[in-house]
C-alpha cells in the first residue's frame, strides 16, 4: 500500500467520531458488538506528553483492553491523539504500534483553551509552521495509516485551504473535516460546503463531519459535497444504529425500539467490567444529554432521567417514556 492509497474502507462509509468524556473503551466496545455496521470508531483523543512517556498501560486503557485482546476490534479503531511540536511524539507512536494499532489520526480541531495553550489542537490551524513539523513528525515515525482530523480554522476560513494543502504534502492518508471554526465551538449549523471546497482542494480523500444526524443526512453530505465518507459524532451517540437503517427510514418508531437495548447493554457491560452503580448511572445521564430531543417534553423527560437516583429508577423514567411515546405515535396514526 503506497501513502497515498486507498482508505481500507469502502467510499461512503460511516464513521464513529470520536467523543471525549463518552466514547472510551466500555462504550466503545458495547457499541461496536451492537452496531458493527460502522465502518470504523475513533477513540477520543490521548495527549501526547512534553517531557518523558506514558506508561504501555495508559495507551491500552486508552485503546480499550478488550479492543487489543480482539484483532476484528482492533482493527476497526482509530486511535486518535493530541500533540505538540514539543511533546514525545515518536515516543508515543512506538508504544501505539507495538500495540498493533493501524490508524492514528492527529486532532487538529480540538478548541480547548488549555490544549491550544499547550500548543495542540487548534492551535496548530493558526501556525502552520508548527503543523508542517509536527505532521513531518508523524510521518517519519509512523508507517500506518495517518489521518487528520480538523476544523476550518481558528476564528475564520482564510488558511483553510494553505492548511488542507500543508496537510495533503505531508503524506496524510485522509482528512476529515468539520465544517466549523474554532470560535464557532459546537454552535449554529456546520457549513458543508466547507467539506466541498476541501473535496475540491487536496486529491487525498475528504471525510465530512458536522450535524449529520438522519440518514437523509448522510446521503445529503455526500451527494452535496462528493466527500469519501461521513464522520457522526452526536448524531452516533443518539442513533448509534444509523448504519443499519440506511436504505430504510430511520424515524422516531425504530429509535423507540433501539433505546432499551442499548441502555440495558451499556449498563450491563460496564456493571459486569466491574464498574459501581454510581458509575454507570452517570454515564447513562451523560449519554442521556444526546439522545431525547425529538421526545415530547423532553427538557422534563431530560430532568427526570437526570434526577434519578438509581439505575432501576432510570430505567423505569426510560421505559414510561418509550410507552407514552408508543401511545402518542398510535394516537397520530
Ligand atoms: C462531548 C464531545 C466530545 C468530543 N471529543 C472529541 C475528541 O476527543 N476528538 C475530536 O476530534 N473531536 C471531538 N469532538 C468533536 C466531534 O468528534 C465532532 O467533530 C463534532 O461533534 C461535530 O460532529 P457532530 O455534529 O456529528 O457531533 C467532541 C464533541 C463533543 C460534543
Amino acid at each position: 500500500m503506497t501513502l497515498n492509497s486507498l482508505l481500507p474502507f469502502p467510499p461512503r462509509s460511516l464513521l464513529f467520531a470520536p467523543l471525549e468524556g463518552m466514547t472510551d473503551g466500555h462504550y466503545r466496545q458495547v457499541a461496536m458488538r451492537l452496531y458493527p455496521e460502522w465502518a470504523r470508531f475513533s477513540t477520543d483523543f490521548l495527549r501526547i506528553p512534553t517531557n518523558g512517556k506514558y506508561s504501555r498501560n495508559k495507551y491500552l486503557e486508552h485503546l480499550g483492553a478488550a479492543i487489543h485482546q480482539n484483532p476484528a476490534l482492533l482493527e476497526k479503531t482509530i486511535f486518535q491523539i493530541i500533540t505538540t511540536e514539543k511533546a514525545q511524539t515518536s515516543l508515543a507512536l512506538e508504544t501505539l504500534a507495538e500495540l498493533g494499532i493501524s490508524h492514528l489520526d492527529l486532532n487538529i480541531g480540538c478548541p480547548s483553551r488549555t490544549v491550544i495553550n499547550h500548543g495542540g489542537g487548534c492551535y496548530l490551524l493558526g501556525n502552520l509552521s508548527a503543523l508542517k513539523n509536527v505532521l513531518a513528525t508523524i510521518r517519519n515515525h509512523w508507517s500506518g495509516l495517518f489521518t487528520v482530523k480538523m476544523r476550518i480554522g481558528i476564528h475564520d476560513d482564510s488558511l483553510f485551504d494553505e492548511t488542507l494543502k500543508i496537510i495533503e504534502g505531508s503524506g496524510v492518508n485522509a482528512i476529515t473535516v468539520h465544517a466549523r471554526t474554532r470560535d464557532q465551538l459546537y454552535k449554529g449549523r456546520a457549513d458543508w460546503r466547507f467539506i466541498k471546497r476541501a473535496v475540491d482542494v487536496v486529491k487525498i480523500p475528504v471525510i465530512g463531519n458536522g450535524d449529520i444526524w438522519t440518514v437523509e443526512d448522510v446521503n445529503n453530505c455526500l451527494n452535496e459535497t462528493g466527500c469519501h465518507s461521513v464522520m457522526i459524532g452526536r448524531g452516533a451517540l443518539k442513533t448509534p444504529w444509523l448504519p443499519q437503517v440506511i436504505g430504510s427510514n430511520a424515524n422516531f418508531q425504530i429509535r423507540c425500539l433501539h433505546l432499551p437495548e442499548y441502555y440495558q447493554a451499556l449498563s450491563s457491560h460496564c456493571l459486569a467490567e466491574g464498574d459501581d452503580a454510581t458509575k454507570v448511572l452517570n454515564r447513562l445521564k451523560s449519554l442521556s444529554r444526546y439522545v431525547f430531543d425529538d421526545f415530547a417534553h423532553c427538557d422534563l423527560l431530560k430532568t427526570q432521567l437526570m434526577r434519578s437516583n438509581s439505575l432501576n429508577v432510570f430505567f423505569e423514567i426510560l421505559e414510561k417514556a418509550i410507552v407514552t411515546s408508543g401511545e402518542r405515535i398510535q394516537a397520530l396514526q
